[in-house]
């Protein structure tokens, strides 16, 4: 009880894996980059609601490093869906005071979306209502690799230091620890997002496909999530 009324007051951070636009497509009989036109209008409304329900951060993902292998025209539409998403909402993401970061390489996005990238970015740094992150090109053993290699002989760093380093590896200054990370699609896995800091992460999965998924789903994840006890590996708190 103790516990559960702490983490209402705790800013989370939710990492959204929006499984299932592929296939949500194809049983309706539609191209999957339909699934995923649809996929952006479930992220929008899920980016909306967030702050409300104490979501201080959101990071979603978007774009994995290994998503490079799928057909060009399915990546293509992918890029160009980001791409529009931070020109069209960048007016709104500032009047809403929500900052945008966008973690991952960036070397082998295409140069429109980077400039769209760095601009969405500049002028939204001011925004404390929400922390929104979206992965693209992003593979988290890739960013731990790289803090890794940075290191580079130093002596052994605290998991706070190299926490900090595996972010800024991904390219962002801070390091926040994943509270609750949801999967929709059916599958129960990671997938390389967001390893390290989803060391003591809860998880929630859903059969529901993203398009589907919407606010109340949303809303029951949280609600699950504030009722699980987080120990760290410590005891159960005594009321
Ligand atoms: C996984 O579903 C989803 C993706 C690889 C892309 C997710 C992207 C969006 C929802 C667009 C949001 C973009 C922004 C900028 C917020 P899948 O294609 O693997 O589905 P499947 O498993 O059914 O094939």
């Amino acid at each position: 009880m103790i516990q559960s009324t702490l983490n209402e007051r705790k800013a989370l951070h939710v990492a959204l894996i929006m499984d299932g636009n592929g296939r949500w497509a194809t049983r309706k009989g539609l191209p999957r980059t339909a699934g995923h036109r649809a996929g952006l209008k479930s992220a929008r409304r899920i980016i909306e609601v967030a702050p409300a329900l104490g979501v201080r951060t959101l990071t979603l993902f978007a774009f994995s490093s290994d998503n490079w292998r799928r057909p060009a025209e399915e990546v293509k539409l992918l890029m160009s869906l980001a791409r529009t998403y931070l020109h069209q909402e960048r007016q709104s993401l500032i009047e809403r005071g929500v900052r945008l970061s966008v973690i991952g390489r960036r070397d082998r996005l295409p140069a429109g979306l980077v400039d769209e990238i760095e601009t969405t970015e500049r002028s939204t740094a001011k925004g404390c209502s929400l922390h929104l992150r979206i992965a693209l090109d992003y593979s988290s053993r890739d960013a731990i690799i790289r803090a890794a290699a940075a290191l580079a002989g130093d002596a052994l760093p605290s998991q706070d230091q190299f926490g900090h380093l595996v972010s800024a590896t991904a390219g962002i200054a801070e390091a926040t620890d994943v509270d609750l990370m949801i999967r929709s699609g059916g599958e129960k896995r990671l997938s390389d997002f967001l390893l390290w800091e989803s060391a003591y992460a809860e998880l929630w999965f859903t059969d529901k496909m993203w398009p589907d998924f919407g606010p109340d789903d949303f809303r029951t994840a949280l609600a699950e999530f504030h009722r699980r006890e987080r120990r760290y590996g410590g005891l159960a708190s005594v009321a």
